[in-house]
């Protein structure tokens, strides 16, 4: 069975910063109170001529100038989003924009554990042989649903892109993938649909509308996180005979700095190993972990045949973890 390497990475962030202080002009809070409960700064929002399209094709591109690859010689693309500017979904748009013309492409939405579940999907279509090169990319403008007026969310979140180009090969670099769900705890984490009743003809009512704001109960959404991370990276740890000791970087989903130290505490995984850029973007959402990853590769953080570990987590409930060597 062909292993899987992932290749190359790249992201792409909106020019606007929405600093903490500014944040305390629209709703009642404090740059202090942010810091010290989130350790988000700042975060970068899309204006409003800015598509989710506009953002993945850059950090495609980057991702593919890393790898070495033509758009033209892509298989599949994956976007990991769940704002696309389109609900039949942007893949394709993408992949029109990068000229990928052989590819094929899809969506694929499971909120912040999007990134993850679509590092296993390609996964599945790399180990079968079916494709040889994929693109994924984890890409959410969640400014566009945020509640404004509602200080325990629109504190959190940022938007931006981030990409990284997968190929089959013998030498597997994925070393291990853990996935899982909890619908039972849907209700703490939602963007759900408002339906208008319209009534077509007499006793046939359809519902049209939009979706609501983003709902978090923050306290539910926190221990879930500090509790099924470590329990699920630990799980896939051991099934692959890795112990934390063997691990170079904890890439976490970046949602908040304190679910990342207790995670990293859990695991007795040492804080300069912890990679953070949430300081600066916030939750980026499917886009945190490949935005971490890229801005990690190129700062030389993350070198070549290091072991990364990686873990998202978010709406559903879902959650997801890999391990991976990165590069050849
Ligand atoms: N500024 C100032 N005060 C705020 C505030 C804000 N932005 N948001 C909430 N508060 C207040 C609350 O009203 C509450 O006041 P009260 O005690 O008078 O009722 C107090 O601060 C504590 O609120 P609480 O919700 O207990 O804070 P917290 O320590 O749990 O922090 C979160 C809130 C949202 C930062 C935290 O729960 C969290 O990060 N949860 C995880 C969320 C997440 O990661 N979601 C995405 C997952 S993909």
């Amino acid at each position: 069975m062909p292993g899987v390497a992932l290749i190359g990475s790249g992201s792409a962030v909106p020019n606007p910063i929405l600093s903490n202080h500014h944040l305390t002009q629209m709703v009642e809070t404090s740059d202090e109170w942010v810091v010290t409960r989130t350790g988000i700064r700042e975060r970068r929002v899309a204006d409003s001529q800015t598509s989710l399209v506009d953002l993945a094709v850059p950090a495609a591109r980057a991702a593919l100038t890393m790898a070495g690859i033509a758009p033209e010689d892509l298989d599949l693309i994956i976007l990991a989003t769940s704002s696309a500017d389109d609900l039949f979904g942007s893949a394709c748009r993408v992949q029109a924009a990068l000229g990928a013309n052989r590819a094929v492409a899809f969506d694929l939405t499971a909120a912040c554990s999007g990134f993850v579940f679509g590092l296993a999907t390609a996964c599945q279509f790399l180990r079968t042989g079916a494709y040889q090169r994929v693109l994924l990319i984890g890409a959410d403008i969640l400014s566009r649903w945020v509640d404004w007026h509602d200080r325990g969310t629109c504190i959190l979140f940022g938007d931006g892109a981030g990409a990284v180009v997968l190929q089959a090969q013998a030498q597997d670099q994925v070393l291990g993938i853990e996935l899982g769900s909890d619908g039972r705890l849907n209700a703490c984490l939602n963007l759900t649909y408002q339906a208008q009743p319209q009534t077509l003809v007499p006793g046939l009512v359809v519902a049209q509308g939009t979706y609501r704001p983003i709902h978090m109960d923050g306290q539910e959404v926190y221990r879930f996180a500090v509790r099924q991370v470590p329990l699920t990276i630990e799980k896939m740890l051991f099934r692959h005979s890795l112990t934390p000791d063997q691990v170079d970087w904890l890439l976490l989903h970046q949602a908040n700095q304190r679910i990342l130290n207790a995670v990293a505490q859990r695991l007795g995984i040492p804080a300069h190993k912890v990679i953070s850029n949430l300081e600066h973007y916030g939750n980026t959402s499917a886009a945190s972990i490949p935005l971490a990853l890229d801005e990690a590769v190129r700062q030389g953080q993350v070198q070549p045949g290091q072991v990364v570990v990686t873990a998202g987590f978010g709406a559903g409930l879902t959650w997801g973890a890999a391990v991976f060597r990165w590069g050849v």
